[in-house]
């Protein structure tokens, strides 16, 4: 797989320094999140400081100055809270305590402090749909049957049948399985996820009161802003009602369920927003909302509401050119009437990494990278996954016995595959965990990892590292505005925004083009022989006219 590297384009990259300037230090920067490059850090597996061969925040802050030079804007930092880990941390247990296996409060501290040095702004994940079945409230829920008493911030109901021992209704967990669990005094209690994941009942203003002290918590320690959880599922249909067709919500589905997408949602969300506007700084909140429609995610991401809302409906789409424009054209549709951008995203710890998803193998990694080129040309704002811009593929290959996922252990799961992209990434060719950490690493990392590495990619121009590096750099360079589609050959996606041509072949042939403008980038060899263009199968260019 090769690229060629931007030829010089008259400007200077600037240093991260000399980039966004965090929340703390100024008004410049206004609405920088509009256009936001933002990097998951998925904590567990991204650097692993003391050796226990899981990732820490002491990892993630010293490895921060990669995260600086590959030109993002923001990191996002998965939940390091006080957690079982029942499913990967989004079980918290205290929403104000770091867990000892990721650290302490000051590392969480020194990293905020460390990364504003270096010009990135961190969001942090807010799990609100749900605690931990070891959170305070719910031990005191299960220690008191009285249903007005503390089970009302839960959601706790009495069974069906003649004696309770049916669930109170035929709502499925997303992790397969019902929805519902019996205590052993016979109540049941509603789990949209796991059983260690009971529902908090947002009915309770006790539970609002709670999670705005949460907010302030992390904002008065200098965060930029949340990454909100199941933003779509705090309030549920009055009454409960069956769904009478036994449907499996699936993880990141667009289904219309009688538990997501409310209406009800969106007072919440204003709420959170007055609280985020009345700190200095523009701090954020992005929405993880499974959505049937780009329009009904658009309500997410109104003025009054939250600033970005991942847009699943781009990570789900095929390789497939009309699919790809039509859900663009949604996209940015949808955002442009309520005046929000749209926040693109292509991975994430939930689902299979994309080159394996757009095919695998050479194939997939081809697409990897052009669809890379494709969303970083785009309008909006851009999620990157850790190790995306490493090119790392799905780990298909776990053994049971290192899987974590909760969906793989529950029979009835629609996933239980969510392991094979949470394996810690590759610093170094070689070492005991690819310079992950010092120890091992929580999930077996595949040997050809080492030539995937961080140090094995830097500086090989024909590297997906550097090719992020140079697109990244480069779109700092760019004028943004608005994108019009131009006509090109079947199979061949042309955009255009003030001066950059993006061109996407989607198709297993070179096409052949009149040269659209200067080469900028291109995630595949192109060849240019006279004032033609050989754009290769399953690439993207970027082009200056
Ligand atoms: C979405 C998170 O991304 C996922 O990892 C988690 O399992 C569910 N929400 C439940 O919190």
């Amino acid at each position: 797989m090769t690229h060629e590297l931007a030829p010089a384009v008259g400007l200077p990259a600037p240093t991260a320094a000399e980039g966004q300037s965090p929340a703390s230090s100024s008004s410049e920067g206004r609405d920088w999140w509009r256009d936001a490059v933002i990097y998951q850090v998925y904590v567990r597996s991204f650097a692993d400081s003391d050796g226990d061969g899981i990732g820490d925040l002491r990892g993630a802050t010293e490895r921060l100055p990669h995260l600086a030079e590959l030109g993002i804007d923001a990191v996002w930092l998965t939940p390091f809270y006080a957690s079982p880990q029942a499913d990967g941390g989004y079980d918290v247990a205290d929403y104000r305590a770091v867990d000892p296996l990721f650290g302490d409060l000051a590392d969480a501290d020194d990293l905020v402090r460390t990364a504003h040095e270096l010009g990135l702004r961190v969001i942090v994940d807010v799990v609100p749909n749900h605690t931990s079945d070891q959170h305070p409230w719910f031990l005191a829920a299960l220690a008191d049957p009285d249903p007005d008493g503390a089970r009302r911030r839960y959601h706790f109901r009495p069974g069906r049948g003649a004696h309770g021992e049916l669930p109170p209704n035929d709502w499925e967990s997303v992790f397969g399985g019902p929805a519902w669990t019996r205590t052993p005094d016979g109540a049941w209690y509603l789990h949209l996820f796991a059983p260690e994941q009971p529902d908090l009942n947002w009915d309770n203003q006790e539970v609002h009161e709670e999670f705005d002290s949460v907010l302030r918590f992390w904002l008065d320690l200098g965060v930029d802003g949340f990454r909100i959880d199941v933003a779509h599922g705090m309030v549920k249909a009055a009454g409960m009602p069956d769904i009478g067709h036994g449907e499996q919500a699936s993880l990141i589905g667009s289904q219309t369920l009688p538990f997501f997408d409310q209406d009800g949602v969106h007072e919440i969300h204003r709420g959170w927003r007055r609280l985020l506007d009345s700190y200095p700084g523009e701090r954020i909140g992005v929405a993880e909302a499974w959505a049937p429609s780009a329009e009904r995610l658009a309500l997410y991401v109104r003025p009054d509401e939250l600033h970005q809302a991942f847009n699943f409906q781009f990570l789900r789409c095929p390789w497939e050119p009309a699919a790809m424009r039509s859900v663009i054209d949604e996209s940015l549709a949808a955002t442009a009437s309520v005046g929000a951008p749209t926040t693109w995203v292509l991975s994430n710890h939930d689902v299979v990494r994309h080159p394996t998803r757009y095919g695998g193998g050479a194939q997939g990694l081809r697409r990897a990278r052009a669809a890379a080129l494709l969303m970083l040309a785009l309008p909006g704002s851009t999620y990157i996954y850790q190790g995306e811009e490493l090119g790392l593929p799905e780990v298909t290959d776990l053994p049971s016995e290192v899987r974590q996922d909760p969906a793989f252990f529950r029979a009835a799961g629609q996933d239980g595959f969510r392991d094979g992209c949470r394996v810690p990434i590759p610093w170094t060719a070689k070492g005991p965990s690819y310079g992950f950490g010092e120890g091992g690493s929580w999930l077996p990392q595949p040997a050809e990892w080492g030539a995937l590495s961080v140090a094995a990619q830097t500086g090989d121009p024909l590297s997906t590292l550097e090719l992020y590096r140079s697109a990244l750099a480069l779109r700092r360079q760019l004028p943004g505005g608005p994108m019009r589609w131009l006509p090109g050959p079947d199979g061949l996606l042309v955009l255009a925004r003030n001066g950059l041509v993006c061109t996407l072949n989607t198709t297993a042939s070179v096409v052949e083009l009149p040269t659209p403008g200067r080469l900028l980038i291109s995630s595949d060899v192109m060849d240019q022989p006279g004032d033609t263009a050989r754009i290769p199968a399953d690439s993207c260019a970027w082009w200056a006219i």
